[in-house]
């Protein structure tokens, strides 16, 4: 049965997520997917101590477009100190300009490469009209005329003088990486689930003290005394609620073990608003069938949302893996590479319209659910968007690191259509964006 998916106070009328993925989910590949019906999207995962130490490069990861959904932070670290630090100094842009001059300085760069007027100081809150999405191919063109901020429901990233608090936080308790292992960060907190739990519970705390005011320069974590007061110029709309804190784990660390329902509800006891299980160990590393049944033992154990995480590769798997688990949400990861179209073919099965029928062509689609429902994307269609990301891609970032990041999107784009091998090669030896351009459009 259709449901929504409620993380703390946020409600999202479909329940599909796009993953955290390191190198890969920047401002251009969240705004696609937010545009192609992600409901939520996460930023790459981020190290709380880089936040710490002030670093320039780690701040910028978390730069949100105005172009943007709800956005989800996420954050990897094994110190509950640092994370409740983090999560105060990203509760509160604004403030974090005034404490910090460092993360200040490329936050309120990014905001004004993205947006003068918002760097400016303009507020930009609440919906954005769009058209209305059924994953139909008029909805697709209605898109791209259209242009970008049509997915923005009323609880949408949160402005505060331009500079962007997230939707919520996420803390990595799956990241399988040797050299973040070894740190005792990632999926290494699951084999410590005291440590996991100090982890969640300081988060939570940070961000509740947050929306009271607290600045990163505020107590320590665990001290007690009085909340210092709201400065005078501090958002109410901020001020009311905490920003959720969500977790990511996998089912386990070793090979055939399974920790998740242990660490799922050491999340909930910490405050956690909702938990996203991976069903692989940290041994499969991403190899490997994922463990459906595992998201289906969790979900039994908790009151809180469960999204399950996993070999989703097209909206049909998206509904498979709710009707089977029973979880509450679905993170899609590698199923959205060159494949933002994901999101819409979910949200059409979920609104029960199944496939539609291109037009011109004579039959129904697979699901035979005829007008609008589903219609894949054509060839011409995935150039046009990979044209965009491209275009995106290049407004954020030096030429030199566009044309390297966009070779690996290409691939993933063109997988399968004809002539793609060559078009690969040739991407793979071309140094200007334009010569991108050419290669693809054929010019
Ligand atoms: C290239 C790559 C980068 C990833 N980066 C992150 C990350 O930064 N944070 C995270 O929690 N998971 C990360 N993951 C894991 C995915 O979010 C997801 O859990 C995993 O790919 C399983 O989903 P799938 O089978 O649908 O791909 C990454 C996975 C891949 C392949």
């Amino acid at each position: 049965m259709k449901h929504t998916l409620k993380i703390g106070d946020l409600t999202f009328e479909y329940p599909f997520v796009l993953a955290p993925l390191a190198g890969i989910t920047d401002r251009s590949m969240r705004s696609l997917c937010c545009q192609a019906g992600a409901s939520l999207t996460y930023t790459e995962m981020v190290s709380a101590k880089g936040l710490w130490y002030g670093d320039r490069k780690t701040g910028e990861l978390l730069a949100v477009g105005d172009d943007e959904g709800p956005v989800g932070f996420q954050l990897f670290g094994c110190e509950p100190e640092i994370l409740a630090y983090a999560v105060r100094l990203l509760s509160q842009p604004a403030r974090a300009k005034a404490v910090d001059g460092e993360m200040a300085a490329a936050f309120a760069e990014a905001a004004e490469e993205g947006d003068p007027e918002a760097a400016a100081g303009g507020e930009k809150t609440g919906p954005a009209e769009g058209p209305a999405r059924d994953g139909s191919r008029a909805e697709r063109q209605a898109l791209s005329s259209s242009g970008p901020a049509v997915n923005r429901p009323p609880m949408g990233a949160r402005t505060v003088a331009g500079l962007k608090a997230p939707a919520v936080f996420d803390l990595n308790a799956g990241c399988p990486v040797p050299k973040i292992v070894r740190n005792g960060e990632g999926s290494a907190l699951l084999k410590d689930p005291q440590l996991f739990y100090d982890c969640v519970s300081a988060m939570c705390d940070a961000a509740r003290r947050a929306a009271s005011g607290a600045g990163p320069e505020g107590p320590a974590f665990g001290e007690s005394g009085r909340e210092p007061a709201a400065p005078a110029d501090y958002p109410a709309a901020i001020a009311a609620t905490p920003i959720p804190v969500t977790v990511k784990i996998r089912k386990g660390f070793e090979r055939d073990e399974s920790c998740a329902v242990e660490i799922a509800k050491a999340a909930e006891a910490a405050g956690a608003a909702a938990v996203t299980v991976h069903g692989r160990t940290r041994q499969q590393f991403y190899e490997g069938k994922a463990d459906w049944d595992v998201i289906a033992q969790v979900k039994k154990a908790v009151r809180i949302p469960v999204i399950g995480n996993g070999d989703v590769m097209t909206g049909a798997d998206a509904i498979r893996m709710m009707e089977e688990t029973g979880c509450d949400g679905v993170m899609i990861a590698r199923g959205a590479l060159g494949n933002p179209w994901i999101f819409q073919e979910a949200r059409a099965l979920w609104d029960g319209c199944g496939f539609g029928v291109a037009a011109g062509a004579g039959s129904e689609g697979p699901a035979g659910a005829g007008a609008g429902g589903f219609v894949p994307p054509t060839d011409e269609e995935r150039i046009c968007q990979l044209l965009r990301h491209l275009q995106m891609v290049c407004e954020d970032k030096r030429e030199r690191i566009a044309v390297r990041e966009m070779r690996k999107h290409v691939g993933w784009y063109i997988k399968g259509m004809r002539g793609a091998t060559q078009i690969r090669r040739q991407i793979n030896t071309a140094a200007t964006a334009d010569e991108i351009r050419r290669i693809l459009t054929g010019e």
